[in-house]
């Protein structure tokens, strides 16, 4: 006879429905929202700013800094090189006249992709850097090919061994000279680092073929800010003047185009109306024309944006370089168009493996097939609530879109991802009507 235990016998399998489910959100979809949402500081800003601290030896102090994880792991990694920091409500302050270190260490690097940023600001101010190759990640294998073969034409010996970028700068002064770089792609990342390189270096730096991400312009704000020259950021073609120093700055990042992106389409997705604020049209003009032509209305007022949603349509789109149509809001734009009518065609075109989403849609009722780097989405008339899994961060963002439209309750795993990149997402989507709980454990 069996005795009657509390706990299950160890070889009993839990159906799906009974598993412990890691940290997820759960939200009962199918509500219509109403009202504002703020968006915060561009993640993506933030980061490489935090790096640019390196710079100097004065103050910097960073103002609409979001609250997430990516932020705390960058801060880790500066004060692992001897940077000091001080965080508070929405800034962080960071000086970095006690840098003592040339290299982060891999236990940090490895979490955080934006680390290798270091490279460029480092190596510019103490003539060596060791940085760890952060590898891959879920959406792609994230070459830095691009940065590499910059710092060598600013004069780096670059060398790159059991998994550790090395760089040097020869000479007695060992200052970078400032060079001609043509990218052969116009990668965000690879831009940035030259940026802050070039900044210290002896002479003009041009980069040609440079990203023309808003992103891209933040830095050059800022470098500008701690004295530095920079011309033509935003186009292809960005000139730097090396300056032998730079001083302190007090600075305000921009706010975040993929947030915003993401929380409009929150509005689009359940056929409601929301008006997002602090939002700069021009970031996000590829976006806010799809919007519209998938038949969304889009009020600017200056300062924030309101999206009304009624019907919504097919659209095909292609992901692309800033102006382009952003990779980010890619797989969040592929929830709404799940829901959308008519077929709609969207192909990624920046990283190889950003469309992990399909299969968690799919799951949800939504009917897409993929050939490639292409997806074919079909709208039906509704999705139906399941419990998914987010790969990345931006597919941890179009399952909560799809969530909120669904009927009945899913669950969004992937947290982790989630709250690298979108600050407080829950709180805020409830402030306007959501039913979204955040449970830690299972
Ligand atoms: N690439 C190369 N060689 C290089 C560098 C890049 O071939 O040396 C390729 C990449 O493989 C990719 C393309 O160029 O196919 C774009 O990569 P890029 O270097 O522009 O991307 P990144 O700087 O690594 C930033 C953002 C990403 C965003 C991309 C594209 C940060 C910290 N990350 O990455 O953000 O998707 O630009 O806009 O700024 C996210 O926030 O979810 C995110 C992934």
């Amino acid at each position: 006879m069996w005795a009657q235990t509390a706990t299950l016998p160890m070889n009993v399998i839990l159906a799906p429905s009974q598993k412990a489910l890691t940290p997820h959100l759960e939200i009962r979809g199918g509500r219509r929202l109403e009202g504002e949402i703020r968006v915060s500081g561009a993640k993506n800003s933030a980061l490489v700013l935090m790096a640019a601290c390196l710079l100097s030896s004065d103050d910097l102090k960073l103002r609409n800094m979001p609250a997430l994880s990516d932020i705390q792991g960058m801060g880790e990694i500066l004060e692992s090189l001897g940077v000091t920091m001080n965080r508070g409500e929405g800034f962080v302050e960071l000086n970095a006249s006690g840098l003592n270190q040339s290299s982060p260490p891999y236990e940090l690097v490895n979490g955080l992709r934006a680390s290798f940023f270091c490279i460029g600001p480092l190596l510019a101010r103490t003539g060596v850097a060791r940085v760890p190759l952060p590898g891959g990640c879920q959406i792609g294998a994230r070459p830095v090919v691009e940065h590499v073969k910059g710092l060598k034409a600013l004069g780096a010996q670059v060398t790159i061994e059991h998994g550790v970028v090395s760089a040097v700068v020869p000479g007695r002064g060992h200052r970078l000279t400032g060079g001609k770089i043509h990218l052969d792609c116009p990668s965000v990342g690879a831009t940035e680092t030259l940026m802050m390189a070039a900044a210290l270096a002896d002479g003009e730096t041009t980069i040609e073929n440079a990203a023309q991400e808003p992103e891209v312009v933040d830095l050059a704000g800022l470098i500008i800010a701690m004295g530095g020259k920079v011309r033509g950021a935003g186009t292809p073609t960005i000139t730097i003047v090396g300056m032998e120093r730079l001083h302190g700055a007090d600075y305000m990042v921009i706010p975040d185009r993929i947030e915003a992106g993401t929380l409009l389409l929150a509005g689009a997705i359940t056929r409601s109306k929301l008006r997002i604020t602090p939002l700069i049209p021009e970031h996000l003009g590829a976006v806010l024309s799809k919007l519209e032509e998938a038949g969304c209305t889009l009020e600017s007022d200056g300062i924030g944006m309101t999206i009304s949603a009624d019907r919504v349509r097919a659209v095909d789109l292609r992901t692309q370089p800033f102006p382009g149509f952003p990779t980010d809001l890619q797989a969040p734009f592929m929830s709404l168009l799940a829901t959308a009518e008519g077929t709609s065609v969207i192909t990624e075109a920046i990283f190889e493996n950003r469309l992990q989403h399909v299969a968690e849609l799919q799951r949800m009722g939504a009917a897409i097939r993929t050939q490639g780097n292409t997806a074919f989405i079909e709208g039906v008339p509704f999705l139906s609530g399941a419990p998914v899994t987010g790969s990345d961060l931006r597919a941890s963002a179009a399952m909560v879109l799809a969530g909120l439209a669904a009927e009945g309750t899913t669950l969004v795993q992937g947290l982790k991802h989630l709250d690298r990149g979108y600050d407080r997402l829950e709180e805020k989507l409830r402030s306007v009507g959501a039913s979204i709980e955040r449970h830690d454990v299972g």
